[in-house]
């Protein structure tokens, strides 16, 4: 079973990764609204990877006999000065999200919570990716500029799939 204070830190948790999703739905909007349709796509397979988080961390509270509180998202924003603004502000939520997934392993382990804790490697794990694959285009972006080389991103980025990570394993 989940102590009380494990079973809502993970609902918090989860309201965080729907919330991600929802940020990266609207920038997928944004992107497009650009005319950038591989910087949308690469938004919307990320959207996709937000809610198998989510899922996730919702199926191991129900398999341990957790209970499930959904919460209301936050609306996101939906406009940013240009993509090198919109992938910054990404980053920077990843950023957050790491430091919550680590301030939930810090709970696991003070409460003992050993099964949670080992589950939560692998959030601590898809971090490290999260935070390399925003950081990477970031720095593509400060090296193209807002010139051509902007549509070569755009191709590149429109290559993206969704892999759902179990299939991956
Ligand atoms: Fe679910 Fe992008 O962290």
């Amino acid at each position: 079973m989940l102590s009380k204070k494990m079973e809502k830190a993970f609902n918090d948790q989860i309201k965080w990764e729907y919330y991600s999703a929802y940020l990266y739905l609207s920038l997928l909007s944004y992107f497009q609204s650009l005319g950038l349709p591989g910087f949308a796509n690469w938004m919307g397979v990320q959207f996709q990877e937000e809610q198998f988080h989510a899922r996730k961390m919702f199926d191991y509270v129900l398999e341990k006999g957790g209970k499930i509180q959904l919460q209301a998202i936050d609306a996101p924003p939906n406009n940013w000065k240009s993509p090198l603004a919109a992938f910054e502000f990404a980053l920077n939520h990843e950023y957050v999200v790491t430091r919550r997934i680590n301030d939930l392993v810090d709970l696991a382990q003070k409460e003992r919570d050993h099964a949670s804790a080992i589950f939560l490697q692998w959030f601590v794990t898809e971090q490290v990716e999260e935070e390399s694959n925003f950081g990477d285009t970031v720095n593509k972006l400060k090296l193209v500029g807002d010139g051509g080389g902007l549509f070569m991103l755009d191709r590149e980025l429109a290559a993206r799939v969704f892999i759902p990570p179990v299939a991956a394993a």
